[in-house]
């Protein structure tokens, strides 16, 4: 089974935002990263728009051909946004405002009416629908309620172990993603995702429609990335 990569664009946005002009253009950006074989671009659009913003949504909806995923607390400014922009995927993210970035799943059985309603609303839409979630099998079980299409899970926990050697973390998402998949629910997966942890991943969730990376896809683009730019700039020096 092949996993859709998404990219998040986020970081692009932001090392936008740090100059006050378009540049790196996100519109351009996205256009490319897709031409170069990403099968669909994810935003994260925040309250503060500190990285992307609800304008750079509605631009892109056009110039995404591959998936348009946005995901983010669905406030009702998130959901108007949504409903206008019309992407492929909407994910719903439990995160703060001023959060830096996003750090648990849902609670699906506290908020499973809440989740329900809006999910609903999306989905007559004809979005497809995701929720983030941390791997564990009442929050999957609780998910199956909300009647999401998917559930994305939350593996900042995974990369975070990973990296320290332990191997055994990966058994809570292996059967989250079994039983998910068993509920007929499909799973997305992110946070933390890197060229170093994916193939692990991978490897174990028989079940995975797609993950989004944002954060160390740049970093490791800055990193493969600088030689180049590196000598090209040298060699006008000559
Ligand atoms: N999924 C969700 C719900 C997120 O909030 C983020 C970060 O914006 C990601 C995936 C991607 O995480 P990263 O930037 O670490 O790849």
């Amino acid at each position: 089974m092949k996993t859709k990569l998404s990219v998040n664009i986020n970081k692009i946005a932001t090392l936008r935002n740090a100059r006050g002009a378009n540049y790196p253009d996100v519109l351009a950006f996205a256009q490319r990263i897709q031409e170069m074989g990403a099968d669909g671009i994810t935003i994260h659009p925040r309250p503060d728009e500190r990285h992307i913003r609800y304008t750079d949504a509605l631009a892109l909806r056009p110039l995404v051909f591959t998936e348009f995923n946005i995901e983010g607390n669905p406030i009702s400014k998130f959901i108007d946004l949504v409903l206008e922009v019309k992407p492929e995927q909407v994910t719903l993210v439990p995160d703060d405002p001023n959060q830096l970035t996003s750090d648990h799943g849902w609670d699906t059985i506290k908020y499973k009416d809440y989740l329900k309603e809006i999910i609903s609303e999306f989905k007559k839409n004809n979005i497809r629908t995701s929720i983030f979630v941390d791997p564990d099998v009442k929050m999957v079980e609780g998910a199956v309620a909300t009647e999401t299409d998917r559930i994305e899970l939350y593996t900042e926990s995974y990369a975070s172990e990973y990296a320290k050697g332990n191997t055994e973390i990966i058994k809570p998402f292996a059967e989250a993603s079994e039983l998910a998949h068993q509920l007929g629910l499909g799973i997305n997966a992110g946070h933390d995702l890197n060229l170093n942890n994916i193939s692990f991943f991978k490897k174990h969730l028989k079940y995975l429609d797609e993950v989004s990376i944002g954060h160390a896809l740049i970093v490791e683009s800055l990193m493969y990335g600088l030689e180049n730019v590196i000598r090209m700039y040298q060699e006008k020096l000559k």
